[in-house]
């Protein structure tokens, strides 16, 4: 989610950390800074907003002496992004710095204990608990005290330490965050991402879960959790820096689909303890649950899809009845909703004109607002009453994949936990939707891993000119966020109809190879939907369509198939989302679209 770097040789730090930070730029970020050990102490600069500005406060960074150092940009996860909690973070005695990707989930129990103690802390950041677990247990040897901190340590990271007693010397290691080593000649490297290394180095080591390294300028030594070594390939990297901003994909859009497990883990693993679902909203409890009797969900674009899909979890798990509405719609409407609605207020940026409205709107008549956002700090975030956010990372391609399916996700999560709070689902149903929701990540994964076709699938729709996505239920939702995704990439017209609709309109426009994409992986109304499979095809259509990977009647009768790995129903639209993704973006590859950023659109809608 943020980026990190590391230099510890014979240059100035601060010039190669300012620019390793300039190249993680693209992956966005809300604030930035860097920490300078130089004779026995280490210095701190950062600041809310940009890299620019860090630059300017540090005369592109000589104005800070010293061979040793580690850098960060921000994306804000927990607390605002604000300069104070922005990153390098120091120890209370001012001897160790840390930088931090990723998310400590214990954080609050290890800040309590931390406070019982006597330390205090200055962030609201979930990273500062580590820089003061280091102070806590360093006896002298920052190797043993990192392993001890690492031990205590629940979700991802990957930190950056530096420690005023080992004057050349800096700590990284990784759980669950991506980090890479940078040999040079003399002087050694560390970063979240290739991009900030390419400039220097090509010659990389990449670190798996549980290793850490010591980097000193003339050696990398590398180890596992217990301290004992561990030896690593040296690996040549031929990327240029925009090759390495994706991540070796040629497109934003493609890496965001692909970083979808990675994703919607991040969204859910923190918040699924044990058998129980913690929900980071104070308040949003059983008690203010119940008085809840009617939920409306309001967003825009593919969020908006994304609250049409949720409906049917909510009210399936919850049996609260949910509608769905258009933000830009919302107001003009004269919306009813009171105290005893809650509205589902969905969006990305957090910044959405029209969404921000519905919100303002819902709150004028009184009705709880409950967020869910992926931007830290956003204006959406602070006018809500509750806010969940997706912590999805970043998003840089325009056409949302990954903002999407963790809103998605969070919906599920949130559609479990009201109903184990209002007691509509019982122990044994809970416990089985809360294994499948813990196995949507591996279930998306093995969505992509299923359809390695769909490139030359794509080929065939290079001419077409309209496409039409069927599906009813839960299947019909995902049809529109399906059909959404190829417009806008792919400027060929896609329609969603609800497949029952059909014989009120649309079949007229069905003739000889008109492609039909038919969803089929609600198992109740798969039958139905099947029927009008039959009846497209009876008139000459081009059916594609999805369904789970052993369904033989499905296979049977359409023309080619794209597959669904077994998922829960009730969950199964987060997986199923992930092919239509991928058609549309080969669709587009193959029309030689400008995939990343679709003319006329905006990733952030700021106007009416
Ligand atoms: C724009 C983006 C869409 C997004 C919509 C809502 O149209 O291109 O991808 O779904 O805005 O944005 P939000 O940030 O509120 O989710």
């Amino acid at each position: 989610m943020c980026g990190i770097v590391g230099y510890t040789g014979m240059q100035q730090a601060a010039p190669i950390l300012l620019e390793g930070l300039k190249r993680l730029e693209y992956r966005g970020y809300d604030s930035a800074g860097i920490a300078i050990m130089d004779d026995g102490s280490i210095s701190v600069q950062k600041v809310s907003g940009r890299i620019s500005k860090l630059c300017e406060l540090t005369e592109d960074g000589k104005t800070c002496p010293g061979n040793v150092g580690i850098g960060h940009t921000r994306w804000a996860t927990h607390g605002a992004p604000t300069d104070i909690n922005a990153h390098p973070h120091m120890s209370n005695d001012g001897r160790f710095a840390v930088v931090h990707n990723g998310i400590i989930e214990n954080y609050l129990a290890l800040r309590e204990e931390l406070i019982g103690k006597g330390y205090h802390f200055e962030s609201e950041t979930d990273t500062e608990v580590v820089v003061n677990l280091l102070e806590m247990y360093y006896t002298g040897d920052l190797k043993n005290a990192v392993m001890r901190v690492s031990s205590r340590l629940q979700g991802s990271y990957a930190l950056g330490v530096v420690c005023s007693d080992a004057p050349d010397e800096i700590v990284a290691i990784r759980e669950s965050s991506p980090l890479i080593i940078g040999i040079g000649a003399g002087e050694n490297y560390f970063a979240s991402d290739i991009a900030a290394l390419v400039p220097y180095t090509r010659n990389v080591v990449y670190m798996e879960d549980g290793e850490f390294a010591q980097i000193t300028p003339d050696a990398i030594r590398i180890y596992d959790l217990f301290g004992n070594p561990v030896s690593k390939k040296v690996q040549k990297v031929n990327w240029d820096v925009q090759t390495a901003e994706k991540g070796g994909y040629e497109h934003f859009m493609l890496k965001e689909i692909i970083e979808q497990p990675r994703a919607v883990e991040a969204t859910l693993r923190p918040r699924i303890r044990g058998s129980e679902i913690v929900l980071d909203a104070e308040g949003l409890d059983g008690e203010f649950l119940r008085k809840i009797r009617r939920i409306m969900i309001t967003a825009c674009g593919s969020a908006y899809y994304a609250g049409c899909a949720g409906r049917y979890a909510i009210e399936a798990l919850c049996r609260i009845p949910v509608s769905t509405e258009l933000a830009s719609e919302f107001r003009y409407g004269d919306p009813m909703v009171d105290s005893e609605t809650l509205v589902i207020v969905l969006s990305q940026s957090g910044e959405t004109a029209d969404t921000i409205a519905a919100v303002k709107e819902s709150k004028a008549k009184g009705a709880p607002v409950l967020a869910m956002v992926n931007v830290v700090g956003s204006t959406v975030a602070k006018l809500a009453d509750f806010t969940l956010y997706t912590w999805a990372g970043p998003e840089i391609a325009v056409a949302t994949t990954k903002g999407y399916t963790t809103q998605l996700a969070l919906l599920y999560l949130f559609a479990l936990y009201a109903a184990k709070e209002t007691g509509r689902v019982d122990d044994k149903r809970y416990r089985h939707l809360l294994r499948a929701l813990r196995s949507l990540p591996k279930r998306i994964q093995e969505a992509v891993d299923l359809n390695p076709m769909l490139d030359r699938y794509a080929e065939d729709y290079r001419n077409t000119r309209s496409i039409f996505f069927i599906g009813r239920n839960s299947d019909y939702a995902m049809a529109m966020e399906g059909a959404l995704k190829m417009k806008e990439i792919s400027y060929i017209h896609a329609e969603a109809y609800a497949a029952g609709e059909l014989k009120h309109g649309t079949i007229a426009l069905i003739e000889e190879h008109q492609p039909v994409i038919a969803l089929c992986c609600n198992t109740i109304v798969q039958e139905k939907t099947m029927n009008n499979i039959i009846e497209v095809k009876a008139r000459g259509a081009d059916v594609l369509a999805l369904a789970e990977k052993n369904n033989s009647e499905i296979i049977s009768v359409a023309d080619r198939m794209m597959y669904l790995p077994e998922v829960e129903p009730v969950f199964a639209g987060v997986v199923e989302i992930v092919p239509l993704q991928l058609l549309a973006y080969y669709t587009a590859k193959c029309r030689k679209c400008d995939i990343d950023k679709p003319k006329n659109l905006a990733k952030s809608v700021t106007v009416e």
